[in-house]
């Protein structure tokens, strides 16, 4: 049996969670969501914990019921390229809805954040919600029309990313030779959705190709996960709900001639993590107090540092998660985490102690992807 990757871990910057509540909470910025000091603080927690990776989740559009902060948000991208500048190892995701963005300007925006923040970028691209089609000339376009787009969108950003070869830009002053043009590949794309020539303008990524990600949970969602993805992020209700969603998705990887270990099923969850379990009952109870005609389902993570680092283990030894995602309801619920829980997962050899690559890829020990010519150009 191959050797067990180290549990790979990631912090979902959404401040205040998911959540009508916690922007109410005396220690939250009720304007965290669009608050760059409140990411950076964020980020610089996330990182000096050894986290693989920083994680944007996003709703792109205002639709009925939103969660107060989702009214006023920073774009993804955006967000990541300010927090490249301000972090050194860990990696950076956003979230790109297919159904909505453009593929060539997604290839290009996330593999310009790969280039500055040196290979760390990557990106989740979601189906989303048909709601918001309406922001982008797609209210014609409809559910049925969601992972038909997807599978274009995915195919794209793949080959763009291969446009050119490694060491295709020469760069020789004295020669006057700029670019080995035999290094240079143009994609000719034509869907039903989408339509994209190429090539891209901007060179090979350190890391091969951004990590490219995407949620869910139905049987399409798995199909193009295994597909075209080097990750998915999906969900379950249970530990066993969740180690069946990750045994359908490792069951289509094997079908598809891919190795389990070269792919990463990540988790959210929302720990609530005291000293003791006391401590953590309280700080549940502060939260629903705030606003009591709005439930907060009970964490399913939840209670002493060592409870919930139980839990942690349990939940990667059972193989519900390659990687843990950590949002918080309680304005603390992540620093709490990392000050309590990571010492004992890094204590008991489950998480690491530093960081053992430049590149997310590194970290998160999936292959960097070869070059692929995708087209005849
Ligand atoms: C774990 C997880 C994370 C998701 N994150 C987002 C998100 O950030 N933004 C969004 O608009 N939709 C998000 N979605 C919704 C998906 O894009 C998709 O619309 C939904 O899962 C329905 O697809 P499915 O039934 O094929 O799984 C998420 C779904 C899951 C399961």
């Amino acid at each position: 049996m191959s050797k067990r990757k180290k549990l790979k871990m990631g912090a979902v910057l959404d401040g205040l969670g998911w959540n009508h509540m916690a922007w109410q909470h005396p220690e939250m910025p009720a304007d965290a969501s669009e608050s760059i000091d409140f990411y950076v603080q964020q980020a610089q927690l996330t990182e000096a914990a050894k986290f693989d990776t920083l994680f944007l989740v996003d709703v792109s559009h205002v639709g009925p019921g939103n969660i107060p902060h989702y009214l006023s948000m920073f774009e993804g991208v955006s967000i990541m390229s300010a927090l490249s500048m301000k972090t050194k190892n860990i990696g950076l995701s956003a979230t790109i809805a297919s159904s909505y963005g453009d593929p060539y300007s997604a290839a290009r925006q996330i593999l310009s954040l790969d280039k500055i923040s040196k290979g760390r970028a990557s990106l989740n691209a979601i189906t989303s919600n048909p709601g918001g089609m309406v922001n982008f000339s797609r209210g014609h376009l409809g559910k049925e029309d969601q992972y038909p787009m997807n599978k274009e969108f995915m195919e794209i950003l793949i080959g763009l990313w291969d446009t050119y070869e490694e060491y295709a830009f020469i760069r020789d002053k004295a020669r006057g030779i700029y670019l080995d043009h035999r290094k240079m590949h143009t994609l000719n794309y034509r869907g039903e959705y989408f339509s994209v020539d190429g090539p891209l303008n901007l060179s090979r990524s350190v890391q091969g190709r951004p990590v490219l990600y995407t949620a869910g949970t139905s049987e399409k969602f798995i199909e193009h996960a295994t597909s075209y993805t080097d990750g998915a992020f999906t969900h379950g209700e249970t530990l066993e709900a969740t180690v069946a969603v990750a045994g359908r998705i490792r069951k289509k990887l094997a079908e598809k001639g891919r190795k389990s270990e070269d792919f990463i099923i990540a988790i959210s969850q929302n720990p609530i993590v005291g000293r003791t379990d006391k401590e953590a009952l309280e700080k549940y109870m502060e939260l629903l107090s705030l606003r009591p005609r709005n439930s907060l389902p009970t964490p399913l993570f939840f209670g002493s540092a060592k409870t919930v680092a139980d839990q942690v283990q349990l939940w990667y030894e059972s193989g519900a998660m390659d990687m843990f995602m950590i949002r918080q309801d309680h304005p603390h619920g992540q620093r709490d985490f990392m000050e309590l829980v990571v010492p004992i997962l890094q204590e008991r050899g489950i998480f690491r102690t530093e960081y053992e690559a430049d590149t997310l890829r590194g970290n998160l020990e999936i292959p960097k992807p070869a070059f692929r010519k995708v087209s005849a150009g």
